[in-house]
């Protein structure tokens, strides 16, 4: 079984699907690494060729030789095109907001498998590279914060005198808030955080940040996931928080409800009532942002606070976001392969809800839904 890597094309993509270190744990793979393709992650041709792999010059080459495509960004329609009819692609693929390609990943008889859909159960854990990316991306929300702030974190008592510590709030205590909350803990700020879930509580309670009780009722969904909520629900969060919000050097929002816009948590009445030198990271800012004025990948100051639309930060620390990342993909291969053969078992709950594409058809109903709907 060949595996292909190839270099992420879309812009801004910095990370790597498969790092050297790991091929040890892919024996009886043999791995195709596209030349150049972990340089920017700072993983090198040389190195992977140490560890055993073959680098292929042109994405091309790559593309046609390989059984297994293993990428981080979904493909483009070019790399759609320039896969191999029968074999198999496993990546991020948000099949939601890329439909067209995954319609043309089902044209092409491509078995393809969305990271976004492995169950959030224990055994697919190590599969699980939403957590390990979200968990990147927490950690870097919290030193873009520091690092914008014209403010100390810690409390500082010194010679010329003492200085308070950072307020720092946390909205959505999932994988990447929790993180957040750690890393501005560690850095010595005052954390507070809210999520609707009420497992949240003891979790924000375990890293160090108080947690605000509100006196709204718990969201809860499926599988571990907040539920969709009312519009009124927003707006008397938005009421509850607001004072909260107003008192905050520093803003984490990272709240999200599965295949739906993020919820609005800071609206721009609230952005005004908050200090100037003020900072609202938004992590949310991909599905459409929790504070009303996030665009994504951009820093917009608003009376003097910075509101940054962050919602790709795991590109920004590409060594080790594409370490734990390459650690998902050799965990969900060696799950498809039975000695050194591409054999994946359908019935296994982790393939098959991971599965987007299979055999000329959309196996995953949502996107199925939702293709017949636009036709
Ligand atoms: N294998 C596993 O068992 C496993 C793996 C990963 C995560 N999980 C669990 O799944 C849950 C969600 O993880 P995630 O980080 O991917 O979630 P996510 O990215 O979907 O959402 C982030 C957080 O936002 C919260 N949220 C949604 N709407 C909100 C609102 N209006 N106000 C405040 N908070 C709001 C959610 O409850 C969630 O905690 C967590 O409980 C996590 O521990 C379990």
């Amino acid at each position: 079984m060949k595996l292909g890597v190839p270099k992420e094309i879309r812009s801004g993509e910095t990370r790597v699907a498969l790092v050297p270190s790991e091929l040890s744990r892919l024996g009886g793979v043999e791995v195709l690494v596209q030349r150049g393709a972990g340089d920017d992650a700072r993983y090198f041709d040389a190195d992977y060729e140490a560890s055993g792999a073959t680098i292929l010059a042109t994405a091309e080459e790559l593309y046609s030789s390989a059984d297994v495509v293993a990428k981080v960004q979904p493909p483009t329609p070019e790399e759609v095109g320039m896969l191999s009819e029968g074999s198999s692609l496993l990546s991020f693929l948000a099949p939601a907001a890329y439909l067209d390609v995954v319609a043309a990943l089902a044209e092409r008889k491509v078995t393809a498998y969305s990271f976004e859909l492995v169950p959030r159960t224990s055994r697919a854990q190590p599969m699980d590279a939403l957590s390990s990316q979200a968990t990147v991306a927490g950690y870097r929300a919290a030193l873009v914060a520091a690092n914008k702030l014209g403010k100390f974190f810690p409390l500082l008592m010194t010679a010329a005198g003492t200085v308070p510590p950072a307020r720092c709030l946390v909205m959505g205590a999932g994988v990447a808030g929790l993180q957040a909350i750690a890393t501005a803990r560690r850095l010595g700020a005052v954390v507070s955080a809210y999520d609707v879930r009420s497992a949240a509580k003891e979790e924000v309670k375990s890293v160090g940040a108080t947690f605000l009780e509100l006196a709204l009722e718990a969201q809860e969904g499926e599988g571990g996931y907040a539920s969709a909520q009312s519009e009124e629900f927003q707006a008397r969060q938005q009421e509850m928080i607001a004072t909260h919000v107003a008192g905050s050097d520093v803003v984490i929002t990272t709240a999200a409800v599965p295949g739906r816009r993020a919820p609005v948590l800071v609206s721009k009445a609230m952005v005004e009532a908050m200090r100037p030198g003020a900072v609202i990271v938004d992590l949310a800012a991909r599905s459409g942002g929790n504070c009303e004025l996030t665009v994504d990948g951009q820093e917009l100051d608003h009376g003097g606070v910075l509101v940054v639309g962050a919602g790709d930060l795991a590109t920004s620390m590409p060594t080790h976001a594409s370490l734990l990342y390459a650690r998902n993909v050799s965990s969900f291969v060696s799950l498809l392969v039975k000695e050194g053969r591409l054999a994946p078992d359908f019935s296994d709950e982790i393939v098959d809800k991971s599965l987007v594409t299979v055999a000329g058809a959309v196996h995953h109903e949502p996107t199925r839904a939702a293709l017949e709907e636009k036709q």
